[in-house]
């Protein structure tokens, strides 16, 4: 038929014709790709992109987001853009035994408030081995692919995952307007060796493992790179998703499978924990027969409504978990023992090994935990020692190989001193680490809380890695946090100004200022985290920002919370701690050990200096309660108390916190609702009598809506 020159068309003849391209080409791709079965030859293949090109470039607005243009050599950007995931991709909690599988399932039922004979269904997958991708459709058509990132935002590698045969641009059957399927891209052995064996011979590169060459393809700049590398798929979940689509996650796979994204078939539905633990050992069995690698199970409640329930911590699902496979184990010889000192000062010693090949990964240094544990195993340099690697964890020297230690070898000896400041190292009675006392005049301590500092989940300043902090902090350009803000402006009139130091290019040092300054103004619970308070991790950072709001408002409450329980020290024991502590230690899950810490840092004077330093020369965000929009309780203060009928105490919370409230352990004038169950004893009391708020439980869940 002849064609009509595309400006000729009117846009509703182009559309379509363009639709019938988009799909006789995909049909094509399909053929080609995955049945090995051309339907067209190569001319008239080619003829049928050029003529979609020609229409695409007469009329781009109606360039379908899921066009086979896009599927190669999208030109090479200057690196990948951040985009943030519609949901945040969590990552799995690990357990290596029997018994903590058993313990995740009484974890869930506890959760749930289930009996003893109500069954749990757990859906049983192999945990595959490579890199987890989130790929968003829209109305039934892929709209854009991003890697895991930090969880909250990903890279966006559209062009690159477009190439994967595998991957299906418009869905089968009618689907959610919006939609984020989570999967794996992986590389199967055989692929793998057959790629690393063409790039030996090319005298190229070769990759280390399957899942590293997964991700080395995947994130190519020039997506014609990834096109050629034989790279696979599996999808497993979903992210957001603007309708429900099943009510359980057997349902959900197969409606996966029917829309047209590769499932594993090998995926088993367990009724109790003994055949999932049957499923696992069996998979085992198997692991060196499959085409693919893969490091354990992941067992997923079956129940949508039960995993809506459950709901996540800080990162991971309360409704899944990943079994791991048994550590890999292999024997080597111990070179030396060296001591790392950490950004708290801890110090840590390391096995320093004859490198050996462990499950493809080749390991040098193994951890050996603290020096008490050195002692009881008597680990020794010279020694002949089991180590073992069980997937990204650390290696670790499991044992010496007694019959094979020379016999000259001598017991370990913990360090008196620091071995990169030389301050007394101390190790108080009954603790497991010895600590350099050195604290920020310690190189190494300045050095790793610098690079914490800057680090993703922090400050979050990209090119601030632990060279290039050595590197300023070495050359005296960079001693504590606030100096990092202080940087650009010493630059001028400098003798060697940055960018004449050899390794930093005029462009690297204008980037790196300008992530500087993207970074004057931050969030408190970052601000809180990137201090380095010992046992101040992320959440609790949320949690503080949480209660306190502002940091004027935290840094009054910490100084006085410390001076309250320094006060309580020195007096008589039964003094009572002051109400500044007592509403630290009240927040739930911070308790008194965290608090403890928190009250050690303030207590310290070049802690609060480097602090009030850090707060001139940034903006501090006031924190806003995450689902503070249309929350009734955003913000308030519930403590529960009693035993409630629907919910368990945990569920309770969980919600509570997802709501943006704050969970207290105990009753104060701060709290704004007691919610009291059966059984309600002494905080009920004490809530009337300083004439809280007291709600039942169904008042409670009235109030938040359910
Ligand atoms: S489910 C919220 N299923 O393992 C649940 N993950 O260690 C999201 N992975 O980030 C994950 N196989 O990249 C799930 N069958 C499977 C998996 C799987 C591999 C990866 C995934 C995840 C990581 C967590």
């Amino acid at each position: 038929m002849p064609q009509t020159a595309a400006p000729r068309l009117t846009p509703l003849e182009a559309r379509i014709e363009l639709d019938r391209l988009g799909r006789a080409i995909a049909a094509h791709d399909r053929a080609y790709y995955q049945d090995d079965a051309p339907t067209l030859s190569d001319a008239d293949y080619d003829a049928l992109r050029r003529r979609l090109r020609e229409l695409e470039e007469a009329f781009p607005e109606l360039a379908r987001p899921d066009s086979p243009s896009r599927r190669v050599g999208a030109a090479p950007g200057e690196g990948f853009r951040a985009v943030a995931h519609l949901q945040p991709m969590m990552s799995l909690e690990d357990v290596f035994t029997d018994e903590a599988v058993a313990e995740f399932l009484q974890r869930v039922r506890r959760f749930l408030g289930l009996d003893e004979t109500e069954a749990v269904d757990l859906v049983a997958e192999p945990k595959i081995d490579g890199l987890s991708i989130n790929l968003l459709y829209e109305n039934g058509a892929f709209v854009r692919a991003t890697t895991r990132g930090d969880g909250a935002e990903g890279e966006d590698v559209t062009a690159n995952m477009r190439t994967l045969a595998e991957l299906p641009l418009r869905l089968t059957g009618p689907a959610p307007a919006v939609m984020e399927v989570r999967g794996e891209v992986y590389m199967r052995r055989a692929d793998f060796l057959a790629l690393n064996a063409a790039s030996e011979a090319k005298g190229e590169k070769t990759f280390a493992n399957p899942r590293n060459a997964a991700a080395g393809s995947l994130r190519q700049l020039d997506a014609a790179v990834t096109a050629r590398r034989p790279l696979s798929l599996f999808c497993y979940a979903l992210g957001e998703v603007s309708e429900a689509v099943a009510d359980s996650h057997r349902a959900l796979l197969d409606r996966l499978k029917a829309w047209g994204f590769p499932v594993n078939p090998r995926i088993g539905l367990c009724r109790d924990l003994d055949q999932a633990l049957a499923f696992t050992r069996a998979l085992g069995e198997e692991r060196a027969e499959l085409a693919y690698d893969i490091d354990g199970v992941v067992y997923k409640v079956n129940r949508i409504d039960w995993q809506t329930r459950l709901g996540r911590r800080d990162r991971t699902p309360r409704w899944a978990v990943a079994h791991k496979f048994p550590a890999e184990r292999a024997q080597t010889v111990l070179e030396r023992i060296e001591i790392q000192v950490g950004r708290t000062g801890a110090l840590t010693p390391v096995a320093i090994l004859r490198p050996i090949t462990v499950g493809g990964v080749v390991v040098g240094r193994a951890t050996l935990h603290n020096e008490d544990e050195i002692l009881r195993k008597d680990v020794r340099a010279g020694d002949t020692v089991i180590i073992q690697r069980a997937g990204d964890v650390i290696p670790q020297v499991v044992a010496v190989v007694a019959e094979k230690r020379p016999a000259d070898s001598r017991p370990f000896e913990p360090p008196a001193l620091c071995p990169v400041c030389g301050s007394h190292a101390v190790k108080p009675e009954g603790e497991a680490i010895r600590r350099c006392s050195g604290g920020l005049t310690c190189r190494a301590q300045a050095v790793e809380r610098l690079i914490h500092f800057a680090s993703r989940n922090a400050f979050d300043i990209e090119g601030l890695g632990a060279r290039n902090v050595e590197f300023l902090f070495a050359s005296g350009r960079i001693k504590s946090p606030a100096d990092i803000f202080r940087l650009e402006a010493a630059e001028t009139g400098t003798l060697l100004p940055l960018k004449t130091q050899p390794g930093w290019g005029a462009k690297s040092v204008e980037k790196l200022f300008a992530a500087i300054t993207a970074r004057r103004r931050v969030p408190l619970d970052r601000f809180i985290y990137a201090l380095c308070i010992r046992q101040v991790g992320e959440a609790t950072a949320r949690l503080l920002a949480l209660h306190y709001h502002s940091l004027t408002a935290w840094r009054a409450a910490m100084a006085a919370a410390a001076a309250e329980r320094d006060a309580a020290r020195t007096a008589d024991a039964a003094a009572p701690p002051g109400p500044a502590w007592s509403h630290l230690i009240a927040i739930d899950q911070v308790g008194p050990s965290v608090a403890g810490e928190i009250a050690d840092f303030f207590a310290e004077d070049h802690n609060l200096a480097v602090l009030d330093d850090l707060a001139a020369v940034v903006t501090v965000a006031d924190f806003a309660a995450p689902a503070a929009a249309g929350s009734p309780v955003a913000g308030k203060t519930v403590v529960f108390t009693g035993s409630l009928e629907t919910l368990s105490r945990d569920e309770a919370k969980a919600q509570a916190q997802a709501l943006g409230a704050k969970v207290a352990g105990s009753v104060s004038g701060k709290t704004d609702y007691v919610v009291a169950g059966a059984d309600a004893g002494s905080k009920l009391s004490k809530a009337r009598d300083l004439g809280l708020a007291i709600l039942s439980e169904a008042e409670w869940l009235a109030l938040i809506g359910r």
